[in-house]
């Protein structure tokens, strides 16, 4: 396939695919390194085949997973009050996933008589095609979609320009699962992307009490254990490995000292698993573990700085009652 390639689905909708055998390829090359390192890793992208999409949406579903619940409130709460201040004709979202939150900002454009255009970027292509076909459905043929289905830590400079002011959103603490040093590299980015007059509004967790925090990621019902797991489950079938990801339980803790969950697979007994395509044989011992995820925890202050040290202005901050969770709307430096 083409390393990259633009088709029209219907007439308000354009996807770019960015993703091809490239992405094959650093897939090959993301878990060798990983697990070969010590201690082991996987990379968080490759929990997003339709399986793991699917099992993301029922994640945000579980009574013990409150940020989704609370993002969407302080969004449905404040959502118009943000698009009455940036007045952006188009809305950027970065791993929309389903873009159920999204109409707490297009509805509030379309009432503006703003809305124009929608680029959802993600690496999911089951995710761009499945939002992109009912946000076009839902605004019945009123919203360009210009869909991208790419890396947004590598693919930010092939956003479609058309000079209109532009929102972008990073919803659902997503930035929370890069460290540190990827965090700067992709405020940086798009600080690069931004106008004077675009903003970027940004969804992140906040550091509260392990009990909670800890619950999150340990769902009674197990989901959050099948979604961890289905990361085997995209090695198996699309490097020809041979995991059992049933040799495998979940483990989610808090780190205090990083502020962040980290979320583990244990292996469950001594053995041996190949992966073919890239002629890789691995060890695990009882117990030893593969680190899949972190999810990091923040405070304003935290926040503030990452965001100037990237040339960006923390703008406004929206927040629940109970401090759980926040929405940051950042500018470039200068821009108050
Ligand atoms: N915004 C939604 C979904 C969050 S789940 C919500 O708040 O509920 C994270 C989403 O980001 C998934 O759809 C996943 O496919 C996407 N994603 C993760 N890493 C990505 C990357 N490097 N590039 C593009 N999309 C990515
Ligand atoms: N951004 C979400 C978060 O950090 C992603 C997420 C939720 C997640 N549950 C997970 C990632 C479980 C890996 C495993 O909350």
């Amino acid at each position: 396939m083409a390393e990259s390639m633009t088709e029209a689905t219907s007439p308000s909708v354009t996807m770019d695919i960015h993703l091809s055998d490239g992405t094959l390829a650093s897939l090959a090359t993301d878990v060798r390194d990983g697990l070969s390192s010590t201690p082991k890793t996987l990379p968080p992208k490759y929990f997003y085949d339709a399986r793991g999409s699917e099992l993301f949406e029922r994640i945000t579903a579980q009574p013990e997973y409150y940020p989704t619940r609370v993002e969407q409130s302080i969004l449905d709460q404040r959502g118009a009050e943000i698009v009455n201040q940036v007045q952006p004709r188009e809305l950027v979202e970065l791993g929309p996933g389903s873009a159920r939150k999204t109409h707490a900002l297009l509805d509030p454009m379309f009432d503006a008589g703003l809305a124009r255009t929608y680029v959802p970027v993600d690496v999911s292509e089951s995710a761009v095609r499945d939002c992109a076909a009912r946000l076009a459905r839902h605004y019945d043929g009123r919203l360009a979609i210009h869909g991208l289905v790419g890396d947004f830590q590598a693919h930010l400079d092939r956003l479609p320009m058309n000079g209109d002011r532009r929102l972008f959103a990073f919803l659902g603490g997503t930035i929370g699962n890069l460290e540190p040093r990827e965090r700067q590299v992709i405020f940086r980015s798009l600080r690069n992307q931004l106008g004077p007059d675009d903003r970027l509004l940004i969804g992140t967790d906040l550091v509260k009490d392990r009990a909670r925090l800890e619950a999150a990621y340990n769902d009674s019902a197990g989901v959050t254990a099948e979604f961890n797991r289905n990361v085997l489950h995209v090695i198996n079938s699309r490097l020809d490995g041979d995991f059992d990801p049933q040799c495998f339980e979940h483990v989610a803790l808090y780190d205090e000292s990083l502020r962040r969950i980290e979320m583990r697979l244990r292996a469950t007994k001594a053995h041996r698993v190949r992966i073919t395509a890239i002629d890789l044989d691995i060890e695990f011992d009882r117990g030893e573990q593969i680190r899949t995820e972190i999810s990091c925890k923040f405070s304003r202050s935290r926040l503030s700085r990452e965001y100037s040290s990237a040339g960006l202005e923390l703008l406004d901050w929206y927040t629940d009652s109970e401090s759980m969770f926040a929405l940051s709307l950042t500018g470039p430096n200068g821009s108050s």
